[in-house]
């Protein structure tokens, strides 16, 4: 894969170019279901270290309440999110699951023991901020706003601080910190890389984990509080970020399916297209 060599924090001023997924596909064997979430469904995989997350088209919003399919869209947020995790790799060293495309919707990852905490990054108001705060959508936020929720459906996944963090035994700090830094990191990575390919980062939510030792392989297991071990997982794709259109401010992500906004395969599919250059 070709990154520009000066890709990162600093703005790239070339002419963007689409980020190609995986070359080589990795062979693993397909285990079985491990766990099927709204999105994705998690197979193990021969290696124990390794999963498959497959890719669907269903949609849910509003803690599942509602319901839909998006045609293609597990198709386009596979190489979507395979595209970016190559990218904050490659361009930037952040530690990520991603291991590369086993087929078209199949992704092969590093197996996590997932922290039960979502972080959010808003550079501009939207949703359940704009609605909590009495802010107009659009408004720039003139800051970066960074948010964790506690990732728990029968609960609605509520807005949590760091002392609930503590409270419920969620994460250590340390193990905090580190995942708050990489999400400032990574926004600071992806909002000029979709800035160059005509998309407004409004907003985005990142899944963290630890990564997975098999027992009895001889290996140091990782504490639960091991700061150094915090890998980036999960997607980041238009059901997990917004975009809108840099210069008509469109909505081009999960908002189009959750407000029946109309055109919302069309949305995928631009993202898609912009990011991978349609390949
Ligand atoms: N590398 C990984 N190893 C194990 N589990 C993962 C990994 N990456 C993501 N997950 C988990 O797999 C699930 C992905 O499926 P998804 O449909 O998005 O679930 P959900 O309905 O919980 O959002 C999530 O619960 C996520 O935390
Ligand atoms: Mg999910």
């Amino acid at each position: 894969m070709d990154v520009p060599r000066d890709a990162g924090v600093r703005e790239a001023r070339e002419v963007p170019r689409p980020v190609p997924a995986a070359g080589g596909r990795p062979v693993v064997e397909k285990g079985p279901r491990l766990y099927e979430g709204k999105a994705k469904i998690v197979y193990a995989t021969d290696s124990e270290s390794l999963v498959i997350q497959e890719f669907k088209d269903d949609a849910t919003a509003f803690d599942g309440k509602k319901k839909g399919t998006i045609e293609g869209k597990g198709y386009y947020n596979a190489q979507i999110s395979a595209a970016c995790f190559e990218y904050l790799q490659r361009a930037a060293a952040i530690p990520t699951h991603y291991v590369g495309l086993r087929s078209d919707r199949e992704m092969v990852c590093k197996r996590l023991r997932m922290l039960p905490v979502e972080v959010v990054v808003r550079n501009v108001a939207a949703g359940s901020l704009a609605r909590r705060l009495g802010l107009e959508e659009g408004t720039d936020l003139g800051t970066v706003v960074l948010e964790t929720y506690y990732k728990n459906d029968d609960l609605g996944d509520p807005l949590i601080n760091r002392f609930h963090i503590r409270a419920l035994g969620l994460a250590s700090d340390e193990v905090m910190d580190r995942a708050e830094d990489l999400a400032l990191s990574v926004n600071q990575i992806l909002a000029p890389f979709f800035r160059d390919r005509g998309l407004l980062l409004v907003d985005f939510k990142l899944e963290f984990g630890h990564p997975w030792r098999p027992a009895g392989d001889g290996a140091a297991p990782v504490h639960p509080d091991d700061a150094g071990a915090v890998v980036l997982g999960d997607e980041i794709s238009p059901d997990t970020c917004r975009f809108w259109d840099l210069n008509t401010r469109e909505r081009l992500d999960k908002d189009r399916f959750r407000r029946d906004l109309g055109n919302v395969e069309e949305a995928y599919r631009e993202v898609w297209r912009r990011v991978t250059g349609g390949r």
